[in-house]
């Protein structure tokens, strides 16, 4: 059996629809039962002979998370660990979701797996520590790093944008951070695939959607495709803005594009380019989002 956590957020509605789908049998769980709780997670496990944990449970709000750190790291880090403790008791592979905040961004190519760990902000500290703790705490463990995560089932940049479209006359929006959008549903195929060939190539892994762009850029691809799709009725002004002209409570990495070679070599998993992926979601988007 495979146990998906977090089965009511963005990433897990979308990895539980996806399983539907295909007609693989999982049993999800969401904030019923508290990863925080060793003993809720042990005694939900008890009797079903799970041998997957996908954990797409976390702590998300990156700003919030300045003021709550305790509490992100309660989820982040703290309840990676029961969950990795719990994958490990009862032998079960685990699949965690990671991050690219778990880096400086600072960089200008691609950043590795291997590659050193410096978070700028609370949520990243804490994820950070999440990996960290899976890795120490079992064996059989897949840490999955995705970014700019977007899809039907959550608050995200693209539904955002859209709302503003219809509201504002103009939009400012930053041009100075790099990064890959990532379809929910990109991320989930590559954990299907992982599942259905019962892989042992257990360590870090990035896996985004090809290529990189600016949010800037994404915001105008966002508006020239959902006008394609009559999605929106009206373009208005974009601007370019600097991060300084738009500051957030956390530090946002300027560069975070990942890898996805290790992904490619070890899965054959080919991630579609990121346009080309936006385009397909927005033209299947109903006009209510
Ligand atoms: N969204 C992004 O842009 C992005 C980018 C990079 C990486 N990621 C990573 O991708 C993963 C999935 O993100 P997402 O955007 O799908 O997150 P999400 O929509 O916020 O979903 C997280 C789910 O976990 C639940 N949860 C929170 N605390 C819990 C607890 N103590 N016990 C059990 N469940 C709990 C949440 O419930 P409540 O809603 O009731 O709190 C929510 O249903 C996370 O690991 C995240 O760090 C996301």
């Amino acid at each position: 059996m495979i146990w998906i956590i977090g089965c009511n957020g963005m990433l897990g509605r979308e990895v539980s629809e996806l399983f539907q789908k295909n007609k693989i049998p999982f049993i999800g769980t969401d904030i019923e039962c508290d990863i925080t709780d060793i003993s809720a997670l042990a005694e939900f496990a008890k009797d079903k002979n799970i041998k997957w944990i996908i954990n797409c449970s976390a702590y998300t709000n990156v700003d919030k998370s300045e003021e709550e750190e305790p509490k992100a790291y309660s989820i982040n880090a703290s309840g990676a660990a029961n969950i990795a403790q719990t994958a490990s008791l009862i032998g079960a592979k685990l699949i965690h979701i990671s991050t690219d905040y778990v880096f400086n961004g600072k960089g200008n190519s691609p950043y590795k797996e291997s590659d050193a760990k410096q978070p700028l902000g609370a949520y990243g500290r804490t994820k950070s520590a999440g990996e960290d703790f899976v890795a120490e705490k079992t064996d059989k463990y897949f840490i999955i790093r995705t970014a700019w995560l977007y899809g039907k089932n959550g608050n995200n940049f693209v539904h955002t944008m859209l709302r503003l479209f219809a509201e504002k006359d103009s939009l400012n929006v930053v041009v100075d951070q790099k990064g890959t959008p990532t379809w929910a549903g990109t991320l989930a195929s590559l954990l299907m695939t992982i599942i259905q060939t019962d892989s042992d190539k257990y360590g870090i892994y990035h896996c985004t959607d090809e290529g990189e762009t600016t949010w800037f850029d994404f915001a105008c691809a966002i508006q020239e495709y959902a006008f394609d799709a009559g999605l929106i009725s009206k373009k208005i002004p974009i601007n370019p803005v600097s991060s300084s002209e738009y500051p957030t409570k956390t530090e946002r990495p300027k560069y975070s594009v990942l890898s996805k070679e290790k992904i490619k070599n070890e899965f054959s998993f080919i991630p579609r380019s990121w346009d080309a992926v936006l385009n397909d979601y927005i033209k299947v988007r109903p006009k209510s989002v």
